[in-house]
């Protein structure tokens, strides 16, 4: 059946929300997007058939549960064209594998040894750098970012260096929705020996990945801005480097044996998952990952593209809005933020949300260095999902020009 948006809706319950009597508009989907009911179904089925701990019982339901939630890891793996399920490791969001990947890469690193990130990262891809900074002396690479909002890969050459062991990069900006060309960059980290790890959060919702072709180390995302629960993410890494990280979290589950006296671990991705994982979380995202496989992916991309144009044109046409990110639909996501002048994000985002129940994320989006860059204290910004319809961006735009005329 070919895709229609109007029929995809009828998949999420939550999208027939009426706030003060107006319809919703929902634009907030890169924070978090909405679950479908097949997904919801999927986990209350897990919650009312396989409810149980996993791969420790023995009993037949923690059998099940153990199938269940082994088969999500292979769900995910298939996603991303991994070789092997194992290079799958469950997290509870791209923030969790970020810091797994980082302080697991702790031991292996010494003072002045670099990492290199970018002008633009989401704080989750800044922080858990900074900490190996504090703790180990590591220095902090950032390459800038063009006008434009897009990592600038010009620089490459002189920021990425022998000392060079981890280039940490969005794969889709959250701010700007520019998509990172990622052959350079691996091919820079070849050069200097340095690993590279892909902040996937906002570009796995839009479609299945393949992590081998890309040709980076490690790449992070979250379910619940892939149409899943939240509380559940992803770390991929080649098997390789998963087996040179050190465990992050000790616990239940992750060991091989313990005595008081000593400790071997598990193999990944068990050794990064201690304690009891988040199970019925992990059948959602299995789910949510072939419900967004199962979509014309083609379609979906040509009419998100197409509602990112006619967000792009209508913003343009309203005086004193500036979208800070590609002006055009070369290389890009349906993330689109801008400024309107005189009227600060916080309180863009309430009026358009009050008068048109239109849902927006404004401020600095958890990236301040980026903020800092176009000397701004945030944005406002409207993300598309494929559910999203004329409609959605009729009322935006309508919404700021209304603010327009009410604010400034
Ligand atoms: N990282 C999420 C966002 O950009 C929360 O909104």
């Amino acid at each position: 059946m070919a895709f229609d948006p109007e029929q995809l809706r009828a998949e999420f319950p939550i999208l027939n929300t009426r706030l003060g009597g107006k319809a919703l508009h929902y634009l907030d989907n890169a924070a978090s997007a909405q679950i479908p009911v097949a997904v919801i179904d999927a986990v209350m089925r897990h919650e009312t058939a396989a409810r149980a701990n996993v791969s420790r019982g023995v009993h037949s339901l923690a059998e099940r549960a153990t199938e269940a939630y082994e088969a999500a890891r292979s769900i995910i793996a298939r996603y991303l064209n991994a070789a092997l399920p194992d290079e799958v490791v469950f997290t509870g969001g791209t923030t969790g594998a970020i810091n797994l990947v980082a302080q697991g890469s702790a031991s292996q690193l010494k003072p002045g040894d670099e990492i290199v990130i970018s002008e633009l990262e989401h704080h989750s891809n800044i922080v858990p750098w900074h900490m190996l900074r504090e703790r180990i002396g590591v220095a902090l690479r950032a390459l800038p970012v063009t006008d434009e909002g897009r990592v600038d890969l010009a620089a490459l050459d002189r920021t990425v260096t022998k000392r060079t062991r981890m280039i940490a990069l969005a794969h889709v900006s959250n701010v700007t929705g520019a998509v990172l060309d990622v052959a350079p960059v691996v091919a820079a980290a070849r050069a200097s020996g340095a690993q590279v790890l892909l902040d996937g959060a906002q570009a796995v919702p839009h479609g299945p990945v393949d992590v081998r072709a890309l040709g980076v180390d490690f790449y992070a995302f979250s379910g619940h801005k892939m149409f899943a629960p939240n509380g559940i993410g992803v770390l991929w890494g080649k098997r390789e480097a998963l087996a040179r990280l050190a465990p992050a979290f000790g616990g239940g589950g992750m060991i091989r044996e313990v005595a008081l006296d000593q400790i071997s671990y598990a193999d990944p991705p068990r050794r990064f998952e201690a304690g009891t994982p988040p199970i019925a979380q992990a059948v959602g995202l299995g789910e949510a990952a072939r419900w967004v496989a199962a979509l014309e992916r083609e379609a979906v991309a040509a009419h998100e593209l197409r509602l990112t144009g006619r967000m792009l044109d209508g913003l343009a046409d309203i005086r004193g809005v500036r979208v800070v990110g590609p002006q055009g639909l070369q290389a890009r996501r349906g993330v689109v933020s801008f400024t309107l002048d005189g009227v600060h994000p916080h309180d863009l985002c309430q009026f358009v949300d009050d008068r048109f129940a239109v849902a927006l994320r404004g401020g600095h989006h958890c990236a301040q260095p980026l903020m800092r860059r176009f000397g701004l204290a945030g944005t406002s910004r409207a993300s598309l999902a494929p559910y999203n319809t004329d409609a959605d961006v009729d009322a935006l735009l309508q919404g700021v020009a209304e603010a327009r005329r009410v604010l400034v």
